[in-house]
């Protein structure tokens, strides 16, 4: 059942239980940066793609038989408090005090380095808020999303989506483009299996509060913002591409000029990144696009993958590439994880 039809449907019985998959996403023009904390009201719009290739399925299961929330993560117990935050929003909205258990499974290999707090908020609010029995709209549903992770909320409408700034009722998301309006390929590089060392959350506090770069940032943000929207509309993905590079510089600026400054990248990062820039002055139109890690995004055309692949695949650095197309909205499905 789509998330988009699903607004008259409720769960039967005292057993309230829910499964759904939502995809990663990645950032092309990129979120850095809070004017509301508490709220993650973002500081500027952003637009992301979904990435087909990287989900996250997770359970929510809601009884007056469990004592405690409960949350195991990728088969191991886990007590994220953001996690249990986010089911307290959902029990707030359906007026509920019944505990949950929750499962969650990322669908790629453990350990490739792209774990993504987007798939799981999205995963655990649209799971979350069918087994509570809720019936939401999509930009609620996004909004709600976004209390978890910002980024989690452009995993909502799937596809090319653009996370609005705002105040809280209108940071929605909204979809650009679907999964196959555009030709556009992801390869996810991994390079380094370590968690960050400086959180999103953080890294956006320090980089708001230091950076001498973040207000020109914001300033280029507008233009940036319009051009992407207009390469979509244009349905060109090699636009699309050149233009999260673009950005991807720019963020990577602000984060760099932070104080302590925010080095995300490793050497193996800048061995893709100069593999991706011969690849371009040999002619293939490839772009590397980075979030808040050293793992890269090779994004291309669909008939260029084999030969971005083979020259990735041939870096000492590089421990994993995986391939993704855009992917679609966040879904309930029926088989349980438990
Ligand atoms: C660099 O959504 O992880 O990937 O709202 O604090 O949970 P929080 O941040 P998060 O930030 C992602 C930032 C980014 C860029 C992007 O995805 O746009």
């Amino acid at each position: 059942m789509s998330v988009h039809s699903w607004t008259s449907w409720r769960t039967e019985g005292s057993r309230l239980k829910s499964t759904a998959i939502a995809c990663a996403n990645q950032g092309l023009i990129k979120y850095w940066g809070k004017t509301d904390e508490a709220l993650r009201v973002p500081s500027n719009g952003s637009i992301s793609v979904c990435l087909a290739a990287l989900t996250t399925r997770t359970t929510v299961e809601f009884s007056e038989a469990i004592a405690h929330d409960s949350l195991v993560l990728n088969q191991r117990p886990s007590n994220d408090p953001r996690v249990f935050k986010h089911l307290d929003r959902i029990r707030a909205l359906a007026g509920s005090k019944m505990r949950a258990r929750v499962v969650s499974e990322n669908g790629f290999p453990p350990g490739v380095g792209f774990a993504s707090s987007a798939s799981g908020f999205a995963a655990l609010t649209v799971s979350g808020v069918a087994a509570a029995g809720l019936a939401m709209p999509l930009p609620e549903l996004s909004r709600l999303a976004r209390l978890g992770s910002g980024s989690a909320s452009r995993s909502i409408p799937g596809g090319f989506a653009e996370l609005l700034a705002g105040d809280d009722l209108h940071s929605v998301a909204v979809r650009l483009a679907g999964p196959d309006d555009l030709d556009f390929r992801t390869l996810a590089v991994g390079v380094g299996e370590s968690p960050k060392k400086v959180g999103s959350s953080e890294g956006m506090r320090i980089t708001t509060a230091t950076s001498p770069f973040f207000a020109t940032r914001l300033e280029y943000l507008v233009g940036a913002l319009d051009r992407m929207r207009a390469a979509l509309r244009a349905r060109n993905g090699t636009e699309v591409a050149r233009l999260a590079e673009v950005d991807t510089l720019n963020m990577h600026a602000t984060m760099l000029t932070s104080d302590p400054p925010l080095v995300y990248w490793s050497g193996a990062t800048l061995d893709v990144i100069r593999a991706v820039l011969a690849l371009r002055e040999a002619g293939t139109q490839a772009y590397f696009s980075i979030d808040a890690g050293e793992n890269v995004f090779v994004n291309c055309r669909q008939q260029d993958v084999t030969a971005v692949r083979e020259r990735l695949g041939g870096l000492a650095s590089v421990s994993s590439v995986i391939e993704s197309a855009p992917g679609g909205p966040a879904r309930l499905v029926e088989d349980h994880l438990f």
